[in-house]
Protein backbone atom coordinates (compact mmCIF):
# COMPACT_ATOMS: atom_id res chain seq x y z
CA UNK A 1 0.00 0.00 0.00
CA UNK A 2 1.34 3.71 -0.73
CA UNK A 3 -0.01 6.48 0.92
CA UNK A 4 1.79 10.28 1.39
CA UNK A 5 1.82 10.56 5.15
CA UNK A 6 1.31 7.38 7.37
CA UNK A 7 0.58 8.04 10.89
CA UNK A 8 1.46 6.09 13.94
CA UNK A 9 -1.20 6.43 16.54
CA UNK A 10 -4.59 6.61 16.57
CA UNK A 11 -4.96 9.13 20.02
CA UNK A 12 -6.16 12.80 19.34
CA UNK A 13 -3.00 13.72 17.34
CA UNK A 14 -3.03 11.17 15.13
CA UNK A 15 -6.64 11.34 14.02
CA UNK A 16 -6.59 15.07 13.47
CA UNK A 17 -3.93 15.65 11.35
CA UNK A 18 -4.93 12.80 9.82
CA UNK A 19 -8.14 14.60 9.25
CA UNK A 20 -6.71 18.13 8.62
CA UNK A 21 -4.62 16.55 5.84
CA UNK A 22 -7.67 14.33 4.09
CA UNK A 23 -9.40 18.23 3.68
CA UNK A 24 -6.32 19.32 1.86
CA UNK A 25 -6.06 16.55 -0.30
CA UNK A 26 -3.37 14.96 1.49
CA UNK A 27 -3.45 10.78 1.71
CA UNK A 28 -3.46 9.37 5.07
CA UNK A 29 -3.65 6.26 6.99
CA UNK A 30 -3.43 5.81 10.87
CA UNK A 31 -2.00 3.00 12.36
CA UNK A 32 -3.45 2.39 15.89
CA UNK A 33 -2.25 -0.86 18.16
CA UNK A 34 -5.36 -1.23 19.93
CA UNK A 35 -8.97 -1.54 18.93
CA UNK A 36 -11.49 1.97 18.86
CA UNK A 37 -13.48 0.61 21.97
CA UNK A 38 -10.58 0.90 24.34
CA UNK A 39 -9.28 4.40 22.93
CA UNK A 40 -12.33 5.51 24.00
CA UNK A 41 -12.61 4.31 26.96
CA UNK A 42 -9.47 6.38 28.25
CA UNK A 43 -10.66 9.29 30.33
CA UNK A 44 -7.89 11.89 30.11
CA UNK A 45 -8.29 15.92 29.07
CA UNK A 46 -10.76 17.40 29.99
CA UNK A 47 -10.09 21.63 29.08
CA UNK A 48 -9.05 22.42 25.62
CA UNK A 49 -7.50 26.19 24.81
CA UNK A 50 -9.33 27.86 22.11
CA UNK A 51 -6.48 26.80 19.94
CA UNK A 52 -7.36 23.66 19.68
CA UNK A 53 -10.85 24.31 19.72
CA UNK A 54 -10.08 26.18 16.03
CA UNK A 55 -8.24 23.29 14.83
CA UNK A 56 -11.21 20.73 15.66
CA UNK A 57 -13.51 23.49 13.42
CA UNK A 58 -10.99 23.40 10.86
CA UNK A 59 -11.29 19.89 10.95
CA UNK A 60 -15.00 19.80 10.64
CA UNK A 61 -15.01 18.49 13.50
CA UNK A 62 -16.35 21.21 15.70
CA UNK A 63 -19.93 21.04 15.88
CA UNK A 64 -20.77 18.66 19.08
CA UNK A 65 -18.06 20.63 20.40
CA UNK A 66 -19.38 23.71 19.84
CA UNK A 67 -22.66 22.86 21.14
CA UNK A 68 -21.63 20.35 24.49
CA UNK A 69 -18.47 22.22 25.18
CA UNK A 70 -18.85 24.72 28.22
CA UNK A 71 -16.87 27.74 27.87
CA UNK A 72 -15.37 28.80 31.44
CA UNK A 73 -13.87 32.20 32.60
CA UNK A 74 -12.22 31.15 35.43
CA UNK A 75 -10.99 28.14 38.05
CA UNK A 76 -10.35 28.55 41.83
CA UNK A 77 -7.68 27.64 43.63
CA UNK A 78 -8.34 26.74 47.26
CA UNK A 79 -5.45 26.87 50.02
CA UNK A 80 -5.41 27.47 53.61
CA UNK A 81 -8.84 27.81 53.73
CA UNK A 82 -9.99 29.98 51.11
CA UNK A 83 -10.99 30.13 47.82
CA UNK A 84 -9.65 32.55 45.64
CA UNK A 85 -10.71 32.95 41.83
CA UNK A 86 -8.71 33.46 38.96
CA UNK A 87 -10.67 35.42 36.45
CA UNK A 88 -9.12 34.14 33.12
CA UNK A 89 -11.27 36.27 31.04
CA UNK A 90 -9.96 39.52 33.16
CA UNK A 91 -6.38 38.16 33.08
CA UNK A 92 -5.56 37.30 30.13
CA UNK A 93 -7.18 39.65 28.03
CA UNK A 94 -10.78 38.19 27.24
CA UNK A 95 -10.11 34.61 26.84
CA UNK A 96 -10.96 31.50 28.48
CA UNK A 97 -11.06 28.22 27.86
CA UNK A 98 -13.59 25.16 26.55
CA UNK A 99 -14.07 22.44 28.93
CA UNK A 100 -14.99 19.61 26.86
CA UNK A 101 -13.80 15.94 27.26
CA UNK A 102 -10.79 14.47 25.12
CA UNK A 103 -12.90 11.20 25.24
CA UNK A 104 -15.62 12.67 23.46
CA UNK A 105 -12.99 14.58 20.87
CA UNK A 106 -11.66 11.50 19.99
CA UNK A 107 -15.35 10.41 19.32
CA UNK A 108 -15.73 12.91 16.94
CA UNK A 109 -12.82 12.86 15.41
CA UNK A 110 -13.16 9.55 14.70
CA UNK A 111 -16.71 9.52 13.48
CA UNK A 112 -15.16 12.21 10.97
CA UNK A 113 -13.14 10.20 9.63
CA UNK A 114 -15.65 7.00 9.06
CA UNK A 115 -17.60 9.56 7.02
CA UNK A 116 -14.99 10.37 4.79
CA UNK A 117 -13.69 6.84 4.58
CA UNK A 118 -10.83 7.86 6.35
CA UNK A 119 -7.83 4.54 6.80
CA UNK A 120 -7.51 4.11 10.40
CA UNK A 121 -6.25 0.53 11.03
CA UNK A 122 -7.10 -0.38 14.56
CA UNK A 123 -5.38 -3.24 16.25
CA UNK A 124 -2.25 -3.24 13.88
CA UNK A 125 0.33 -5.08 15.54
CA UNK A 126 3.83 -4.74 15.50
CA UNK A 127 3.95 -1.42 13.94
CA UNK A 128 7.74 -0.80 13.03
CA UNK A 129 8.76 2.42 10.76
CA UNK A 130 12.13 1.80 8.56
CA UNK A 131 14.66 3.95 6.38
CA UNK A 132 13.74 7.32 7.71
CA UNK A 133 16.51 8.66 6.69
CA UNK A 134 15.66 7.67 2.88
CA UNK A 135 13.90 9.56 0.95
CA UNK A 136 11.26 6.39 0.65
CA UNK A 137 10.51 5.72 4.32
CA UNK A 138 7.65 2.52 5.15
CA UNK A 139 5.62 1.00 8.14
CA UNK A 140 4.97 -2.68 8.32
CA UNK A 141 2.46 -3.89 10.64
CA UNK A 142 0.81 -7.10 11.22
CA UNK A 143 -2.69 -8.17 10.83
CA UNK A 144 -3.16 -11.79 12.30
CA UNK A 145 -0.33 -13.91 10.21
CA UNK A 146 -0.30 -11.67 7.76
CA UNK A 147 2.88 -8.83 7.45
CA UNK A 148 1.56 -5.32 5.42
CA UNK A 149 3.63 -2.52 4.13
CA UNK A 150 3.19 0.76 3.74
CA UNK A 151 5.35 2.79 2.20
CA UNK A 152 5.13 6.39 2.48
CA UNK A 153 6.55 9.98 2.15
CA UNK A 154 6.75 10.82 5.67
CA UNK A 155 6.06 9.05 8.73
CA UNK A 156 3.98 10.66 12.04
CA UNK A 157 4.93 9.41 15.53
CA UNK A 158 1.45 10.19 17.53
CA UNK A 159 1.71 7.07 19.14
CA UNK A 160 1.90 8.30 22.81
CA UNK A 161 5.06 8.20 25.66
CA UNK A 162 4.87 4.08 25.01
CA UNK A 163 4.93 4.43 21.50
CA UNK A 164 7.44 2.92 18.96
CA UNK A 165 8.15 6.03 16.57
CA UNK A 166 10.64 8.00 19.91
CA UNK A 167 12.69 5.05 20.25
CA UNK A 168 13.25 4.50 16.50
CA UNK A 169 15.52 7.69 16.55
CA UNK A 170 18.91 6.39 17.27
CA UNK A 171 20.19 7.05 20.84
CA UNK A 172 22.85 8.68 19.48
CA UNK A 173 20.41 11.33 18.80
CA UNK A 174 17.83 11.62 20.92
CA UNK A 175 17.80 13.36 24.14
CA UNK A 176 15.55 13.59 26.47
CA UNK A 177 14.79 15.36 29.82
CA UNK A 178 12.98 13.49 32.76
CA UNK A 179 11.36 14.73 36.04
CA UNK A 180 9.15 11.97 37.54
CA UNK A 181 7.15 13.13 40.27
CA UNK A 182 6.93 10.86 43.52
CA UNK A 183 3.13 10.77 43.59
CA UNK A 184 0.11 10.06 40.78
CA UNK A 185 -3.57 10.94 40.33
CA UNK A 186 -6.43 9.08 41.45
CA UNK A 187 -9.42 10.45 38.96
CA UNK A 188 -13.10 9.43 39.36
CA UNK A 189 -15.68 9.51 37.08
CA UNK A 190 -19.02 10.21 38.07
CA UNK A 191 -23.12 10.74 36.84
CA UNK A 192 -23.14 13.04 39.96
CA UNK A 193 -23.83 16.96 39.50
CA UNK A 194 -20.54 19.10 39.73
CA UNK A 195 -19.72 20.18 43.11
CA UNK A 196 -18.70 23.67 41.42
CA UNK A 197 -19.17 25.36 37.97
CA UNK A 198 -16.35 25.97 38.10
CA UNK A 199 -13.08 23.52 38.64
CA UNK A 200 -11.76 24.04 42.10
CA UNK A 201 -7.58 22.99 42.44
CA UNK A 202 -7.10 22.69 45.90
CA UNK A 203 -3.78 22.98 47.25
CA UNK A 204 -3.96 20.77 51.12
CA UNK A 205 -1.41 19.51 53.46
CA UNK A 206 -3.26 15.76 52.79
CA UNK A 207 -1.91 16.47 49.08
CA UNK A 208 -3.49 18.04 46.42
CA UNK A 209 -7.16 17.54 44.96
CA UNK A 210 -9.19 19.11 41.84
CA UNK A 211 -12.51 19.15 41.39
CA UNK A 212 -13.66 18.95 37.45
CA UNK A 213 -15.99 18.14 34.99
CA UNK A 214 -17.30 16.93 31.80
CA UNK A 215 -20.85 18.60 31.76
CA UNK A 216 -23.50 19.64 34.65
CA UNK A 217 -23.91 15.67 34.76
CA UNK A 218 -21.00 14.32 34.89
CA UNK A 219 -17.99 15.23 37.34
CA UNK A 220 -14.05 14.27 37.19
CA UNK A 221 -12.17 14.05 40.56
CA UNK A 222 -8.33 13.71 41.42
CA UNK A 223 -6.42 13.27 44.15
CA UNK A 224 -3.07 13.15 45.22
CA UNK A 225 -1.86 9.60 46.10
CA UNK A 226 1.45 8.09 46.27
CA UNK A 227 3.12 5.84 43.84
CA UNK A 228 2.64 2.23 45.58
CA UNK A 229 -1.12 3.31 45.50
CA UNK A 230 -3.25 0.86 43.73
CA UNK A 231 -7.00 1.47 42.36
CA UNK A 232 -7.73 -1.77 44.03
CA UNK A 233 -6.40 -0.02 47.36
CA UNK A 234 -9.52 2.91 46.53
CA UNK A 235 -13.25 1.92 47.32
CA UNK A 236 -15.44 4.76 45.63
CA UNK A 237 -16.29 5.94 50.15
CA UNK A 238 -13.01 5.98 50.87
CA UNK A 239 -12.12 8.02 47.80
CA UNK A 240 -15.46 10.28 48.35
CA UNK A 241 -14.36 10.72 52.37
CA UNK A 242 -10.48 11.40 51.02
CA UNK A 243 -11.39 14.12 48.50
CA UNK A 244 -13.82 15.87 51.06
CA UNK A 245 -11.03 15.85 53.51
CA UNK A 246 -8.48 18.20 51.03
CA UNK A 247 -11.92 20.52 50.41
CA UNK A 248 -12.66 23.83 52.32
CA UNK A 249 -15.38 22.22 54.46
CA UNK A 250 -18.44 24.36 52.82
CA UNK A 251 -17.53 22.95 49.58
CA UNK A 252 -17.30 19.44 51.21
CA UNK A 253 -20.63 19.83 52.49
CA UNK A 254 -22.28 20.44 49.23
CA UNK A 255 -20.55 17.33 47.28
CA UNK A 256 -22.82 15.08 45.62
CA UNK A 257 -21.07 11.69 45.56
CA UNK A 258 -22.34 8.35 43.66
CA UNK A 259 -20.77 5.27 42.37
CA UNK A 260 -17.64 5.84 40.15
CA UNK A 261 -17.78 4.74 36.59
CA UNK A 262 -14.37 5.08 35.77
CA UNK A 263 -11.37 4.64 38.28
CA UNK A 264 -8.00 5.08 37.55
CA UNK A 265 -4.31 6.10 38.33
CA UNK A 266 -2.08 8.73 35.99
CA UNK A 267 1.69 8.54 37.39
CA UNK A 268 2.97 12.16 36.89
CA UNK A 269 5.84 13.11 34.97
CA UNK A 270 7.71 15.65 32.81
CA UNK A 271 9.63 14.57 29.60
CA UNK A 272 11.09 16.44 26.53
CA UNK A 273 12.70 14.36 23.71
CA UNK A 274 14.60 16.90 21.77
CA UNK A 275 14.82 16.91 18.24
CA UNK A 276 11.06 16.20 16.99
CA UNK A 277 12.16 15.18 13.87
CA UNK A 278 14.53 12.40 12.62
CA UNK A 279 15.05 12.13 8.42
CA UNK A 280 11.52 11.31 7.37
CA UNK A 281 9.90 10.77 11.04
CA UNK A 282 8.04 13.62 13.00
CA UNK A 283 7.36 13.40 16.59
CA UNK A 284 3.90 14.64 17.76
CA UNK A 285 1.94 14.82 21.17
CA UNK A 286 2.49 12.56 23.76
CA UNK A 287 5.24 10.44 21.68
CA UNK A 288 7.96 13.67 22.26
CA UNK A 289 6.64 15.53 25.66
CA UNK A 290 4.82 14.91 28.98
CA UNK A 291 3.74 17.18 31.39
CA UNK A 292 1.88 16.63 34.77
CA UNK A 293 -1.95 17.44 34.10
CA UNK A 294 -1.91 20.37 36.85
CA UNK A 295 -1.62 23.20 33.95
CA UNK A 296 -4.15 20.82 31.66
CA UNK A 297 -1.26 21.21 29.01
CA UNK A 298 -0.66 18.20 27.68
CA UNK A 299 -3.36 17.57 24.62
CA UNK A 300 -3.21 21.41 24.25
CA UNK A 301 0.78 20.82 23.46
CA UNK A 302 -0.07 18.10 20.73
CA UNK A 303 -2.09 20.45 19.48
CA UNK A 304 0.33 23.11 18.25
CA UNK A 305 2.65 20.53 17.41
CA UNK A 306 -0.37 19.01 15.11
CA UNK A 307 -1.17 23.22 13.49
CA UNK A 308 2.63 23.07 12.96
CA UNK A 309 2.78 19.89 10.85
CA UNK A 310 0.02 20.31 8.91
CA UNK A 311 1.21 23.45 7.65
CA UNK A 312 4.32 22.71 7.21
CA UNK A 313 3.04 19.48 5.46
CA UNK A 314 0.36 21.42 3.20
CA UNK A 315 3.55 23.86 2.11
CA UNK A 316 5.53 20.89 1.47
CA UNK A 317 2.78 19.53 -0.87
CA UNK A 318 0.98 22.57 -2.25
CA UNK A 319 3.88 24.95 -2.74
CA UNK A 320 7.09 22.32 -2.76
CA UNK A 321 8.17 24.95 0.33
CA UNK A 322 10.02 22.27 3.14
CA UNK A 323 11.09 25.61 5.23
CA UNK A 324 8.38 24.36 7.77
CA UNK A 325 9.42 20.75 7.80
CA UNK A 326 12.46 22.09 8.74
CA UNK A 327 12.00 24.04 11.18
CA UNK A 328 9.57 21.98 12.76
CA UNK A 329 11.70 20.23 15.62
CA UNK A 330 12.78 24.13 16.46
CA UNK A 331 9.21 25.98 16.77
CA UNK A 332 7.60 23.14 18.69
CA UNK A 333 10.23 22.75 21.10
CA UNK A 334 10.01 26.57 21.71
CA UNK A 335 6.27 26.26 23.06
CA UNK A 336 6.39 22.60 24.58
CA UNK A 337 9.06 23.91 27.07
CA UNK A 338 6.83 26.90 27.85
CA UNK A 339 4.12 24.11 28.53
CA UNK A 340 6.71 21.85 30.70
CA UNK A 341 7.45 25.36 32.96
CA UNK A 342 4.01 26.26 33.67
CA UNK A 343 2.99 22.54 34.38
CA UNK A 344 6.30 21.95 36.61
CA UNK A 345 5.10 25.45 38.49
CA UNK A 346 1.44 24.43 38.72
CA UNK A 347 2.35 20.93 39.93
CA UNK A 348 5.17 22.55 42.51
CA UNK A 349 2.90 25.21 43.61
CA UNK A 350 -0.06 22.92 44.64
CA UNK A 351 1.31 19.61 45.04
CA UNK A 352 2.14 17.78 48.72
CA UNK A 353 5.92 16.09 48.33
CA UNK A 354 7.38 13.63 50.51
CA UNK A 355 10.40 14.88 50.92
CA UNK A 356 9.70 18.67 51.57
CA UNK A 357 9.53 20.62 54.68
CA UNK A 358 8.39 23.69 56.36
CA UNK A 359 10.43 25.56 54.51
CA UNK A 360 8.80 24.16 50.95
CA UNK A 361 5.84 24.67 52.66
CA UNK A 362 6.35 28.52 53.82
CA UNK A 363 7.09 28.91 49.70
CA UNK A 364 3.95 27.16 48.70
CA UNK A 365 1.78 29.87 51.08
CA UNK A 366 3.61 32.59 49.67
CA UNK A 367 3.77 31.55 46.03
CA UNK A 368 -0.28 31.81 46.59
CA UNK A 369 -0.04 35.08 48.65
CA UNK A 370 1.94 36.80 46.27
CA UNK A 371 -0.02 35.44 43.05
CA UNK A 372 -3.14 36.59 44.45
CA UNK A 373 -1.80 39.54 45.89
CA UNK A 374 -0.31 40.82 42.14
CA UNK A 375 -2.50 41.62 38.59
CA UNK A 376 1.11 40.69 36.57
CA UNK A 377 1.63 37.24 38.46
CA UNK A 378 -2.49 36.25 37.57
CA UNK A 379 -1.99 37.67 33.99
CA UNK A 380 0.85 35.18 33.60
CA UNK A 381 -1.31 32.15 35.07
CA UNK A 382 -3.46 33.25 32.98
CA UNK A 383 -1.66 33.47 29.71
CA UNK A 384 -0.63 30.45 29.94
CA UNK A 385 -3.47 28.11 31.41
CA UNK A 386 -5.68 29.60 28.20
CA UNK A 387 -2.86 28.82 25.73
CA UNK A 388 0.09 31.12 24.09
CA UNK A 389 -0.39 31.91 20.72
CA UNK A 390 0.72 28.99 18.29
P1 LIG B 1 -2.25 9.43 23.11
O1 LIG B 1 -3.57 9.94 23.54
O2 LIG B 1 -1.43 8.67 24.09
O3 LIG B 1 -2.48 8.54 21.81
C1 LIG B 1 -1.48 7.72 21.27
C2 LIG B 1 -2.13 6.54 20.55
O4 LIG B 1 -1.10 5.73 19.98
C3 LIG B 1 -2.93 5.66 21.50
O5 LIG B 1 -4.22 5.47 21.01
C4 LIG B 1 -2.12 4.36 21.56
O6 LIG B 1 -2.93 3.22 21.72
C5 LIG B 1 -1.41 4.37 20.21
N1 LIG B 1 -0.16 3.59 20.21
C6 LIG B 1 0.74 3.42 21.20
N2 LIG B 1 1.73 2.63 20.82
C7 LIG B 1 1.48 2.29 19.52
C8 LIG B 1 2.14 1.48 18.58
N3 LIG B 1 3.27 0.85 18.89
N4 LIG B 1 1.59 1.33 17.35
C9 LIG B 1 0.43 1.96 17.03
N5 LIG B 1 -0.26 2.74 17.90
C10 LIG B 1 0.26 2.90 19.13
N6 LIG B 1 -4.20 17.51 28.52
C11 LIG B 1 -4.80 18.72 28.38
O7 LIG B 1 -4.43 19.46 27.46
N7 LIG B 1 -5.80 19.16 29.22
C12 LIG B 1 -6.21 18.41 30.28
O8 LIG B 1 -7.14 18.80 30.98
C13 LIG B 1 -5.54 17.13 30.50
N8 LIG B 1 -5.91 16.33 31.52
C14 LIG B 1 -5.32 15.10 31.66
C15 LIG B 1 -5.69 14.29 32.73
C16 LIG B 1 -5.10 13.05 32.91
C17 LIG B 1 -5.49 12.21 34.08
C18 LIG B 1 -4.13 12.58 31.97
C19 LIG B 1 -3.49 11.21 32.14
C20 LIG B 1 -3.76 13.37 30.89
C21 LIG B 1 -4.33 14.64 30.73
N9 LIG B 1 -3.98 15.46 29.66
C22 LIG B 1 -4.53 16.70 29.55
C23 LIG B 1 -2.99 15.01 28.66
C24 LIG B 1 -3.61 14.40 27.40
O9 LIG B 1 -4.52 13.38 27.75
C25 LIG B 1 -2.54 13.84 26.46
O10 LIG B 1 -1.57 14.84 26.27
C26 LIG B 1 -3.10 13.36 25.12
O11 LIG B 1 -3.74 12.10 25.26
C27 LIG B 1 -2.02 13.23 24.05
O12 LIG B 1 -2.60 12.77 22.85
P2 LIG B 1 -1.73 11.94 21.80
O13 LIG B 1 -2.66 11.62 20.68
O14 LIG B 1 -0.47 12.65 21.52
O15 LIG B 1 -1.31 10.61 22.59
C1 LIG C 1 -9.84 16.96 33.75
O1 LIG C 1 -11.00 17.39 33.75
O2 LIG C 1 -9.60 15.77 33.53
C2 LIG C 1 -8.71 17.88 34.05
C3 LIG C 1 -8.97 19.24 34.14
C4 LIG C 1 -7.93 20.11 34.44
C5 LIG C 1 -6.67 19.61 34.65
C6 LIG C 1 -6.41 18.26 34.54
C7 LIG C 1 -7.46 17.38 34.25
O3 LIG C 1 -5.66 20.47 34.96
Amino acid sequence: MKVQVCIIGGGPSGLLLSQLLHLKGIDTIVLEKHSREHVLARIRAGVLEHGFAALMREARCGERMDREGEIHEGFFIAHDGVMDRVDLHKHSGGSSVVVYGQTELTRDLYEARDRMDGKVVHDAADVTPHDLKSDAPYVTYRDGDRIVRVDCDFVIGADGFHGVSRKSIPKEILREHERVYPFGWLGVLSRTKPVSPELIYSRHERGFALCSLRSQVLSRYYIQVPLTDKVEDWSDEAFWDELKRRLPADVAASLITGPSIEKSIAPLRSFVAEPMRYGRLFLAGDAAHIVPPTGARGLNSAASDIYYLYHAMVDHYEKGDDSGLDDYSRKALARVWKAQRFSWWMTTMLHRFPDSGSYEAKLQETELEYLFSSEKALGSLAENYVGLPF
